[in-house]
């Protein structure tokens, strides 16, 4: 029987987060045996702010390279870069043709990268989710691992899906989301109240996956508690509740282990544990990390295997689409 398809993207924007990282990227590896698994570097979606062309190219093999780093084996899932495979730019066209205005209004990613993006309010940022519609239905996905922030997208993809598929015939599966219920929303260091983002423009508010020891020991040392100097687990300290949940996705134990353990203690010391923690879990990663990075022609030929599997995949869907819509055949 065939396995059932997994499909994830991360953009290329900026230096990658420990949210997107606990959210994401940390979970792809462990579908690789169960399920036949599709991982792209979203170089479309990024360019839908400004890039300087240089640094997406780094930024490219960049997260290429800590796909690989926290475990992917591109034997066993396929590892390509969004803009190798043109099927995701003309899916892309069919299914604007299918969504409707007022829905691409209502996504909130949407309104707050508008006022975010004032000088730069391109048709590509409002249509941003139609491409990612693209990128999931092409391969006949099942399921997609993603952070919460993902979750109204992934509901416009499946409306997409069955409006298409009750106009025609049963065309696209109906992909799912696997989304964790805390870990899918890791919070700012500075202010727990909105989302860790890779472009915030205060560094202290992220852990990067490549930041250095001292400087995760330095961020966790100052980032947002409360004044209340009690170790708990509740909605009241949203800061403290954040940093279990990051202590919770690196040591795989419970949040309730976790606060019997430090009951009665102080938060520096749950801090500094926390930062060692991390920076355990993920100097691995980093070590790995530098080695790929220092060969881009072996990167290369992971991603050209890659596009040509997810090619071969893509165009399938690509066709069936085509004849349904009556375009004529080549
Ligand atoms: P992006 O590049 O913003 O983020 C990559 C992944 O990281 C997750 N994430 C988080 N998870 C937990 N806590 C956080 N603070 C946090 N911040 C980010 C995101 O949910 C995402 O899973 N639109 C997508 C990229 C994309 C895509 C796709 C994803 C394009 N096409 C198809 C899945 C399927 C995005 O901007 O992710």
């Amino acid at each position: 029987m065939d396995k059932k398809v997994v499909f994830s993207g991360v953009q290329p924007s900026g230096l990658l987060t420990v949210g997107n990282y606990i959210g994401a990227i940390r979970n792809f590896h462990t579908l690789q045996e169960e399920y036949d698994c599709y991982y792209c570097v979203v170089d479309m979606h990024a360019i839908t702010v400004t890039q300087v062309p240089k640094d997406l190219r780094e930024k490219t093999f960049q997260v290429l390279s800590l796909y690989l780093a926290s475990g992917l084996d591109p034997e066993k899932a396929t590892v390509f870069i969004q803009s190798h495979v043109p099927a995701h730019a003309e899916l892309n066209w069919v299914l604007n043709c299918f969504t409707y205005m007022g829905q691409l209004n209502r996504m909130t990613q949407y309104k707050d990268k508008a006022v975010k993006h004032q000088d730069n309010l391109n048709a590509g940022l409002f249509t941003y989710p139609v491409l990612m519609a693209s990128d999931i239905l092409l391969y006949q996905t099942s399921y997609v691992p993603v952070g919460e922030d993902q979750r109204q997208h992934l509901e416009l993809t499946r409306d997409i899906a069955q409006r298409f598929n009750a106009r025609y015939s049963p065309t696209f599966e109906v992909p799912e989301g696997l989304i964790a219920k805390e870990m899918g929303k890791i919070m700012s260091l500075k202010d727990p109240e909105s989302k860790m983002s890779k472009s915030d423009p205060d560094e202290n508010a992220s852990i990067f996956v490549l930041d250095d020891e001292d400087t995760i020991v330095r961020k966790i040392r100052r980032s947002v508690t409360d004044s209340e100097a009690n170790f708990c687990y509740r909605d009241e300290q949203p800061g403290l509740k954040n940093l279990i949940h990051i202590y919770q996705a690196f040591s795989d134990e419970s949040v309730e282990n976790i606060v019997k353990h430090y009951e009665g203690s102080s938060y520096n010391q749950f801090k500094e544990d926390l930062a060692q923690l991390i920076y355990q879990k993920l100097s691995p990663v980093q070590e790995r990390y530098k080695e790929l990075m220092g060969d881009k022609k072996h990167l290369e030929e992971i991603y050209r295997i890659g596009s040509e599997k997810a090619s071969y995949q893509a165009n399938k869907t690509l066709r069936k689409v085509y004849k349904k819509v009556g375009f004529l055949p080549r």
